[in-house]
């Protein structure tokens, strides 16, 4: 669909002293996007890693490039969110230890399964990421208060997502991969992605002392599956995946990406969205 994947190595110079609610004031909307944070780094390494062996495989010229530019997006993304996870650490959740454990069930993963079948996992999580990201540009009130240089990290990160959602899977075709290892691929990561995110997520609550009160499960039961109801939207574009012709185009929304494209070359938007942060007094030092 589009060519280009480009590599944009971004800086976003947040606050050292984020407000801890830094989405909206709001517990559940801050951690359930901190809790795929946190999950971020070990995931991106995973996903470069399934593409690798494939490197040196006959693809057409277009996907060759895609690729290096796939795996320039996703380095890129793994070191910001390292970045950002260390001012999780530094307002006092063990970033650490859960960092740590979805390395060692990530490397266990990689060593057990095959090539492709590796690859059909990162396939699989690249259309969970892209659907995400759908819905978080495609609703722009789901950042609308969060802190300004949060918000532009994430909207970085969902326009390149969705940017390069086909790279995987158009590789994935080319080297002859099948339906039935596809859907297992994705059984396989909703399973484990969706058990990692819950466990991070409530790690996160626990540590605040929200797990007994009231508001917080009427407000994740609202931003779940009632309104705006989170997990309620992505239900349709996740089962489109088990369609044996789907294809990530197919939920084309390119012209929603272009337009937020325009942001990221657009210099003043830019300066706004990370420049201008450096003028703020505490930033975070890696
Ligand atoms: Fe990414
Ligand atoms: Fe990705």
């Amino acid at each position: 669909m589009d060519d280009e994947i480009v590599t944009r190595r971004l800086r976003f110079l947040i606050e050292k002293e984020l407000p801890r609610y830094w989405n909206d004031n709001c517990p559940v909307k801050t951690h359930m996007l901190n809790a795929i944070a946190i999950l971020a780094p070990a995931f991106e390494r995973l996903a470069i890693t399934s593409v690798l062996p494939y490197k040196n495989h006959p693809v057409s010229a277009s996907l060759k490039t895609q690729l290096a530019g796939f795996i320039g997006q996703e380095s890129a993304h793994g070191s910001e969110f390292i970045r950002f996870n260390q001012i999780l650490k530094h307002q006092g959740y063990d970033t650490k230890k859960l960092q740590t454990a979805n390395v060692r069930n990530f490397k266990w993963l990689s060593r057990k399964l095959s090539p492709k079948m590796h690859l059909s996992l990162t396939l699989a999580a690249e259309h969970l990421t892209a659907i995400i990201s759908d819905l978080l540009l495609r609703e722009p009130e789901w950042l609308a208060n969060a802190t300004p240089s949060v918000a532009a990290l994430w909207r970085w990160h969902a326009i390149e997502e969705i940017e390069h959602k086909a790279v995987v899977y158009d590789l994935y075709q080319q080297i002859g991969g099948g339906y039935f290892k596809r859907i297992a691929g994705m059984w396989l990561v909703t399973q484990m992605l969706g058990s990692i995110l819950i466990a991070n997520f409530f790690h996160l609550i626990i540590k605040d002392k929200l797990l007994f009160k009231w508001s917080f499960w009427k407000n994740l039961w609202h931003l779940c599956w009632g309104k705006p109801g989170f997990l309620r939207k992505l239900f349709r574009p996740y089962f489109a995946y088990y369609l044996p012709r789907f294809h990530p185009w197919q939920q084309n929304n390119l012209a929603m990406l272009n337009e937020w494209k325009k942001l990221l070359t657009n210099t003043d938007v830019l300066e706004e969205m990370v420049g201008a942060l450096q003028k703020t007094t505490v930033i975070a030092e890696h």
